[in-house]
């Protein structure tokens, strides 16, 4: 573990690559049963457990607003790494539109589980709201499911302000905006 002197773990962010790809096998291979799936086989994000240049290829693409399925915005990816293994990944959707503003808002972020409570994802929102800030955005909406304890912990840790909640087919969402400005 690489920890910087207030014990918080160092991160370089990366973009997505082919070259990369052993590095990601292994952190998806390690997440739990319980956790939230953020690559469900029912979406685009399934690539990455059954065709992996597909989903690094996606990921390019989706920065650059090409090759995106309906209703999907734009997105840079980074994936953060502690030396040469990856802590996490995070995405940041350039704007949001249509059921992003219930459930899915600006960030998703994901740690691999031996990198937890480290102030990894802290970090890579944090990150996340540099990258939209430089986009212009003025807030960012980050949401999360209400029983994920943990997310809404980072969320607040980064100043998230919560407002009303949403309900997707009868489960409810926190929302909260960051302030950019
Ligand atoms: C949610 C998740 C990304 C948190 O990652 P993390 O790197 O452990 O988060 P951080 O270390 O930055 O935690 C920041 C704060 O969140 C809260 N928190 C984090 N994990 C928590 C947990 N398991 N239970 C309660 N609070 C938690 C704490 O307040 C923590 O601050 P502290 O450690 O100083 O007390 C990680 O648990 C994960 O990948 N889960 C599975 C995927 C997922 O749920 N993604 C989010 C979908 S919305």
């Amino acid at each position: 573990m690489l920890l910087e002197s207030g014990g918080i773990v160092h991160l370089d962010f990366r973009r997505p690559s082919t070259a990369l790809a052993p590095a990601f096998e292994k952190f998806l291979s390690v997440f739990l049963a319980e956790d939230h799936d953020m690559w469900p086989v029912d979406c685009v994000f399934g690539l990455a457990r059954t065709n992996l240049p597909a989903y690094i290829e996606f990921l390019q693409l989706a920065s650059e607003g090409r090759g995106l399925p309906d209703r999907w915005v734009s997105s840079d990816t980074y994936w953060a790494f502690a030396g040469d293994e990856m802590a996490g990944e995070v995405h940041v959707r350039h704007s949001v539109r249509g059921t992003l503003w219930r459930v899915g808002g600006h960030v998703g972020y994901s740690v691999q589980p031996k990198f937890r409570r480290q102030g990894v994802a802290t970090a890579m929102l944090q990150h996340a709201c540099n990258r939209l800030r430089e986009l212009g955005e003025v807030d960012a909406l980050i949401t999360c499911w209400d029983e994920n304890a943990a997310s809404a912990g980072v969320i607040e840790k980064c100043g998230g302000v919560r407002i009303v909640d949403a309900v997707d087919a009868g489960h409810k969402a926190r929302r909260y905006l960051i302030s950019l400005v």
